[in-house]
């Protein structure tokens, strides 16, 4: 795989597809990681005096709605505060004006599009890879540089499609990432644990069929926990949990085939849907119908210990409980603390994760904070990514003599 520092790249107009999917709340950035990560590149673009095109998605545009809700105007805002007046946004993603704006770059110029799923409303242009759209956009450089780590499980047409068309290559950031991960994908030690949280159990299901047999533990908390929780006849109450039939079973499958390496909540914290003020800790088997589960209590900590001390290495995808609200925040928070504790390795991915270690101040705690959370399980899965897949197979970029 060509990397943007061992390519010619001098004096070229780069399409860099960046992963700015970041927090937003009232135009305000939440968590600027995947930003920050994201300039080494841009910077050796500008230093190799390169008129750069950057791309990126935010959230997911399913609905009209969307498109004014997922807006990269605060991202615009943050970088023109780094670039001045080298940075200008434009408002869409594919009109003649971005055509025209692209021709007229000057060397070291910064053009940010606006959100790429844009594209995905009313037809998936994008993440259904459409070749038209990836042909357009591409016909804007000259090199494309795929730097969006997060995204690149996604074979789309902002971090796929392009390739096909113009010579590509990999930015700092996914060589960055690709080593790090060396650690887990390529033998990792023993006893290795998983540690799975966050809200969408239907995300996840087939990646822990997959890395069922890689890991000793897969510790389940968060959302996703209350399916498993179902699924073994206790009564969730009100509990975000899957009601699809083909989801239920395969979760019962695989407490079945593997009731000795996952490991659920015992107890809880839950509210309900009448008091807002009301919360409780319960063990599992005494939920009330009305209870809805936000965190786990301090049972289920001791017992995720007993696997965390013994483990080697860790991998940590998603957080305990709503961690953004203070009375449900304990859990992810005595969590980091164990792990902080443990001596094991700890590698921790995904946007929400590495947002929760960085508002209790873990960051200088664990061995590697990753940008991806989806692409790094995937990653770790079979140590591949569909859009580098993609990029292998569409790149015929001149090497340089090194
Ligand atoms: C992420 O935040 O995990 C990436 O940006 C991918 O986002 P997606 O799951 O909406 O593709």
């Amino acid at each position: 795989m060509d990397k943007v520092h061992n390519i010619n790249i001098k004096n070229k107009t780069v399409i860099l597809r960046c992963d700015f999917n970041v927090p937003i709340e009232n135009g305000q950035i939440l968590d600027d990681s995947k930003i920050v990560k994201s300039l080494k590149t841009i910077d050796y673009l500008q230093d190799s005096n390169c008129k750069i095109i950057l791309m990126s998605h935010l959230g997911r545009v399913k609905k009209e709605e969307d498109i004014i809700k997922h807006t990269l105007k605060p991202v615009a805002d943050y970088l023109s505060k780094i670039y001045k007046e080298k940075f200008s946004f434009i408002d869409n993603c594919r009109s003649s004006e971005l055509t025209l704006k692209a021709k007229n770059l000057n060397p070291k110029d910064i053009l940010l599009l606006e959100n790429t799923r844009h594209q995905d409303f009313p037809e998936k242009l994008e993440s259904g890879n459409n070749k038209e759209l990836a042909e357009y956009w591409a016909s804007l450089g000259d090199v494309f540089c795929l730097d969006a780590f997060g995204s690149a499980h996604r074979a789309h047409a902002s971090t796929a499609g392009i390739a096909k068309f113009i010579p590509s290559c990999i930015g700092f950031l996914i060589e960055e990432e690709l080593e790090n991960l060396k650690l887990l994908t390529h033998n990792p030690e023993h006893p290795f644990t998983v540690i799975m949280g966050g809200a969408k159990v239907d995300d996840k299901i087939a990646l822990m069929r997959s890395l069922l047999p890689m890991c000793d533990y897969l510790l389940v908390t968060g959302g996703i926990a209350n399916t498993f929780l179902k699924v073994l006849g206790f009564n969730v109450g009100s509990s975000l949990a899957s009601n699809d039939s083909i989801i239920l079973n395969e979760v019962k499958s695989l407490l079945l085939e593997y009731k000795n390496k996952i490991i659920l909540p015992i107890d809880v914290i839950v509210t309900n849907n009448y008091d807002k003020f009301y919360i409780r800790t319960s063990s599992v088997n005494n939920l009330d119908v009305n209870d809805i589960i936000y965190d786990v209590g301090v049972k289920t900590l001791e017992k995720f210990a007993l696997a965390i001390n013994k483990s080697k290495i860790i991998f940590v995808n998603g957080t305990c409980g709503l961690y953004e609200d203070v009375r449900f925040s304990n859990g992810t928070k005595e969590c980091f603390k164990l792990l902080a504790n443990s001596g094991a390795k700890i590698i921790v991915g995904g946007g929400d994760s590495v947002s929760a270690v960085k508002k209790f101040g873990y960051q200088n705690k664990f061995h590697y904070l990753s940008s991806g959370g989806g692409a790094t399980l995937d990653y770790i899965v079979d140590g591949k990514l569909d859009a580098l897949v993609e990029l292998e197979r569409g790149m015929e970029i001149e090497t340089l003599d090194v």
